[in-house]
């Protein structure tokens, strides 16, 4: 089995329109996914999971929406924290996680704390993340190093990244149709291999994960090679 998978869920706000719903009530949706495919994904036996939750583009969403999308993912972590202990799952963030509300931040810190003993599978949620932001910061923590080295290596560069100890996705799995990285994990998904699924995310359930899992293990993986 692969050990990590990387998704960007979209759709949300398509499939509460198909529905006549909010685009609010296809968070909430979304939101309850993630527990369908974490679940399954550690079952599988998958390590890590990577989601794009918040990237540094969607602040220029109506206030509403942020709003109500921050408000989620804190909740998200207060409610889900019995059910993450249950399945082994550990949460970790990444992003610019210092700009967050007060209220989120506190909720995913005290989650993280609470789940930081478990090993089945690493919940890893892309908050207030842009791979553009994420290669930036990485520079500037370089240029802040005291006695820096002039030159740098691959895996250098790679241990100021945000998660400098999690292997790179081996799977990129997008709901909704579209055809774009969308500013996520730049670095990491150089030899990831991309699947798009037309589902929108609050309908990517354990069969679509099956049929992407499926698909993968069907390509050959060259890096470059032949
Ligand atoms: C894209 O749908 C989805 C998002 C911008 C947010 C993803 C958030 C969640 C799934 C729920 C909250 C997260 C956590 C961690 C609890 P869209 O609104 O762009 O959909 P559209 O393209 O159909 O409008």
């Amino acid at each position: 089995m692969l050990q990590h998978i990387a998704i960007i869920m979209d759709g949300n706000g398509r499939w509460a329109q198909a529905r006549g719903l909010s685009r609010s009530q296809g968070h909430e949706a979304g939101s309850r996914q993630i527990s369908v495919i974490a679940k399954a994904a550690a079952e599988l036996g998958v390590k890590i999971l990577t989601l794009y939750a918040f990237s540094t583009e969607n602040w220029k969403r109506p206030a509403a929406e942020v709003n109500f999308l921050m408000g989620l993912i804190s909740r998200y972590s207060d409610e889900r924290l019995s059910e993450m202990q249950e399945n082994g799952v550990r949460l970790r963030c990444m992003g610019r996680i210092d700009q967050l509300p007060a209220l989120v931040r506190r909720s995913v810190h005290k989650t993280m704390q609470a789940t930081a003993g478990n090993s089945r599978l690493i919940l890893n949620i892309a908050l207030n993340y842009g791979g553009r932001a994420e290669i930036v910061d990485a520079v500037n923590a370089i240029l802040q190093e005291p006695r820096r080295a002039g030159r740098i290596s691959e895996a250098d560069f790679q241990r100021y990244l945000y998660a400098p100890e999690l292997p790179d996705p081996e799977l990129l799995i997008r709901t909704g149709g579209e055809l774009r990285i969308s500013n996520f994990l730049l670095w990491q998904l150089s030899y990831s291999e991309i699947y798009v699924s037309d589902k929108c995310w609050p309908d990517f359930g354990k069969e679509e994960l099956l049929a992407a899992l499926a698909e993968y293990e069907s390509r050959s993986r060259r890096y470059g090679g032949l």
